[in-house]
């Protein structure tokens, strides 16, 4: 049986929060316990917005660490970094050469960033044929991504098509895998856990961080639940299981806050000793060997398109 090929993209955005881990990084994670395909840090995509050379450089590394430590299987996926597989950019600039403006300027994720104040560079506005090429390039079937990412899978689709249909069959069309059952995860403050809203509970936070983080979530007076602290119970324990302790505690916030945090440690304690024992060398060694293993498929790739556009001699 053919399995199904995939490719995850996530932007190197610093620490790594509670709501990033259940939103992104484990449903990512678990697709490659049973297929094969890419793990991709977006670096390029990053420098959109990121223009701190000692940041990016960081938060490359540490979330190679991050993913390791929170299961990726490398024997399933090539983990690499995208700006080491020179032929993205170079694909993205073709695919460029096909979309039309107002065609990007329905992007409503552009539209999104810029709404927030980003600054809209040129980047930024290509940035669905850069997305494009690096699904593109490794003949991906699926494509996880949050549904905020869906018409970028979208505009991937249609960057095959046009290519296909000037220059012969070339890509394959991937579908997008969305997630349905995380829902976005709350932050200590009851709005979704964002890092720009200084309300996150970071992953990796040792047992004192913790403490302090879920301490400091906000509760309401008026119920016997306390909402924003249950919400995040959830994702750590059953309902069952939480009913009889929000049951046996009703009113007491102290002692509900208490057992999460120690259901937090206790689920993140064995993750965080992995990560310890992963080196910034052993990091950069699984990203130079990944990023061999991706280029020899995408420089595969290129070669035909390039044949196939005219440029190869
Ligand atoms: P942040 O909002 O902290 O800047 P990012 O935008 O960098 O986070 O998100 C990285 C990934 O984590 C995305 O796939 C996003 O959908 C997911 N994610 C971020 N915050 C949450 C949340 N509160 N709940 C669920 N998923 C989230
Ligand atoms: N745009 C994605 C995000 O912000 C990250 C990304 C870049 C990506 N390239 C990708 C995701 C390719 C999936 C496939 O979350």
């Amino acid at each position: 049986m053919h399995k199904k090929r995939v490719l995850s993209g996530l932007q190197p955005s610093g620490q790594l929060h509670i709501g990033n881990y259940f939103g992104a990084i484990k449903p990512n994670v678990e697709l490659f316990k049973d297929h094969q395909g890419l793990f991709m840090i977006a670096d390029y995509h990053a420098l959109t917005s990121l223009k701190d050379p000692q940041a990016l450089h960081e938060n490359i590394i540490e979330n190679v660490k991050d993913y390791l430590a929170a299961g990726l299987n490398l024997d399933n996926a090539i983990l690499f970094q995208q700006s080491s597989v020179q032929e993205h950019t170079e694909l993205a600039w073709i695919f460029d050469t096909l979309v039309t403006v107002p065609f990007l300027m329905q992007a409503h994720a552009y539209k999104d960033k810029v709404a927030r104040g980003l600054e809209a560079n040129a980047g930024l506005f290509t940035y669905p044929m850069l997305q494009a090429a690096d699904i593109l390039l490794y003949d991906i079937d699926v494509v996880p991504v949050g549904e905020d990412q869906r018409q970028h899978i979208e505009y991937a689709r249609e960057a095959a098509k046009k290519f296909n249909s000037a220059f012969g069959d070339t890509f394959k069309e991937p579908e997008e895998l969305i997630s349905e059952s995380v829902a976005v995860v709350p932050g200590t403050d009851g709005q979704k856990m964002s890092k720009s809203y200084g309300n996150t509970i970071p992953l990796f936070a040792t047992r004192d961080e913790i403490q302090r983080a879920v301490m400091s979530i906000v509760t309401d007076s008026s119920g016997d639940v306390p909402e924003n602290v249950y919400a995040i119970h959830k994702l750590y324990r059953s309902e069952k299981e939480l009913t009889m302790i929000y049951h046996s505690n009703r009113g007491n916030y102290k002692a509900l806050k208490e057992t999460l945090i120690e259901d937090i440690d206790l689920y993140i304690a064995p993750m965080r000793e992995k990560r310890t024992s992963i080196t910034d060398e052993d990091a950069k060694k699984i990203l130079k060997e990944g990023g061999e293993k991706a280029k020899t498929i995408a420089s595969k790739k290129m070669a035909d398109v390039r044949k196939k556009i005219g440029v190869a001699l």
